[in-house]
């Protein structure tokens, strides 16, 4: 008897051990396969919307990657040397616009408060100032994928003229400006974010 409670026990105390070492698997956020493809994924549920305090993404910088993203999954769709472009530049578009969701356009959701001097909630700072720092870190690498972003852009847009598509061709436009702008002012200003939250909280 004694021996049945001891083993018993033993095996309570295992289960409760266990529970109590086991990470929650409540959101869980489920891990991103490199090889999703901008076409089966829905843009707008990235990872920045689901923390309650992260900075939003502007609107106007959100809606303007949703157009581009919107555009260029018809591209995709089209027969032809359009789509085969339109796929080559949806492979290495889609990961890049995740990553900067993630890390490079939600502190830009702060540059208004800044600017005006409004109080800022200590949460959302702490996250825009990570999502800066990870942006300063991983800056040359976004500029590389700018690179062969450019490239697929210009292919897209060269084949898009040859067969007179007149919509691909100016998305092939509008994206070489984006990637330009966020090369001059959006990087820039979301790495500032992060200096001018640091300068306040030292300050
Ligand atoms: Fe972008
Ligand atoms: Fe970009």
């Amino acid at each position: 008897m004694n021996v049945k409670l001891a083993l018993l026990a033993t095996l309570l105390a295992a289960l409760v051990l266990f529970a109590a070492c086991s990470p929650p698997t409540k959101d869980v956020a489920p891990e991103r396969s490199p090889e999703m493809s901008m076409v089966e994924t829905k843009h707008d549920e990235h990872p920045s919307e689901n923390q309650s305090a992260a900075p939003g993404i502007p609107a106007s910088v959100k809606t303007e990657h949703e157009a581009i993203h919107a555009t260029l999954v018809e591209a995709t769709r089209a027969s032809g040397k359009i789509g085969e472009a339109a796929q080559a530049l949806a492979a290495v578009l889609h990961p890049h616009f995740v990553r900067e969701e993630e890390i490079a356009l939600p502190p830009l959701g702060l540059l208004e408060p800044l600017a005006m001097n409004r109080t800022i909630p200590e949460s959302s700072a702490d996250q825009a100032l990570k999502m800066s720092d990870t942006l300063k870190a991983e800056l040359p690498k976004m500029l590389e994928e700018h690179k062969a972003i450019r490239a697929a852009v210009l292919k897209l847009g060269e084949v898009a003229k040859a067969e007179g598509n007149a919509k691909f061709a100016q998305l092939a436009d509008d994206l070489a400006l984006h990637a330009k702008n966020e090369e001059e002012v959006m990087y820039p200003a979301a790495i500032l974010v992060g200096e001018l939250l640091r300068m306040r909280r030292a300050g």
